[in-house]
């Protein structure tokens, strides 16, 4: 079966894409950095030029793989700004690249499928896809829209019997916090009116991910979901993910706030 994977380069992306092509599965690698995976001595893996904003890629990679039957939404990042801080630029940059790139490499691979008369789609959200947090709203929405885009496919491509799941992670120690969120200068100001917010908030969250799972469990959720076409619609992974996601489930909105904001002093 062939997969393709986007923001392959490191973490979940990288971490899957290794281990499916070892267990056979011929795995498109998509990355803005295919340089960066040249070293990997896998002959089932094949790293390809993608990035998820861009039109010209997608189309690059789609000729150049004959059929696709599993797609892995993963490519993603995070930006760290308050609203009144936000810039335009950075707004529509992180709906970009998590949202509207996840719909264009549907809209790319969603016709192969169709035609092959199977699929799956697995798109990578966060368990902050059902949770609200200060100073994360466009990631938190991003990941709220993905897990919306995940339910509506569900039922537009089911009959042709293409699957579409979503997995929710809870934090990962992967490059995210290191070289992949995007903080908002005027946000971590020490003038800031949100300095107290700021400075309670994020190097709970910057440690929560450093000192996070390992990215293998993610791809044997993957695996998983591939194997057993029973799965559910979500799967939650790692220990943040298997803490809140029932909690969120059992409680009241106002409730689940409430004990939010105790485990993170807010
Ligand atoms: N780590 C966590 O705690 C955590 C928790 C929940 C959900 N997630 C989600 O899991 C997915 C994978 O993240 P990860 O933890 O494995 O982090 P990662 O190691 O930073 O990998 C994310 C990948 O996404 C791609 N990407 C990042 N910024 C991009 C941009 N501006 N434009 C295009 N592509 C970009 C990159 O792929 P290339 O460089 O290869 O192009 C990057 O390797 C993301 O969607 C993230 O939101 C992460």
């Amino acid at each position: 079966m062939t997969v393709l994977i986007t923001g392959s380069s490191s973490g979940m992306g990288k971490t899957t894409a290794l281990f499916l092509a070892k267990r056979g599965f011929s795995v498109y690698a998509g990355t803005r950095y295919p340089e960066k995976l040249q070293d990997i001595k896998e002959k089932n893996l094949h790293p390809i030029k993608l990035n998820v904003s861009s039109q010209t890629d997608i189309k690059n990679t789609l000729m150049n793989i004959p059929k696709i039957d599993i797609l892995i939404n993963n490519a993603g990042y995070g930006l760290v700004s308050t609203i009144e801080d936000l810039d335009e630029n950075q707004m529509l940059e992180q709906f970009n690249i998590n949202v509207f790139g996840v719909l264009r490499v549907c809209k790319a691979v969603i016709p192969k499928m169709r035609i092959q008369e199977q699929g799956i789609i697995i798109n990578i959200s966060s368990f902050l896809g059902k949770i609200g947090l200060p100073l994360l709203t466009l990631y938190n929405s991003s990941k709220y829209a993905v897990e919306g885009i995940t339910d509506s496919l569900r039922y537009e491509l089911r009959d042709f019997d293409i699957r579409v799941h979503s997995i929710m992670p809870g934090f990962f120690d992967t490059n995210f916090a290191r070289e992949n969120l995007v903080t908002n200068k005027k946000t971590f100001d020490k003038n800031s009116p949100y300095f107290k917010i700021v400075s309670t908030l994020t190097p709970q969250i910057l440690n929560q991910i450093n000192s996070g799972n390992d990215a293998i469990l993610v791809a044997k959720a993957i695996l998983k979901i591939i194997e057993d076409r029973h799965s559910p619609a979500r799967v939650t992974v790692g220990e943040k993910a298997s803490k809140f996601i029932p909690m969120r489930r059992e409680l009241s909105d106002e409730d689940f706030e409430r004990r939010v904001r105790e485990y993170y002093h807010l």
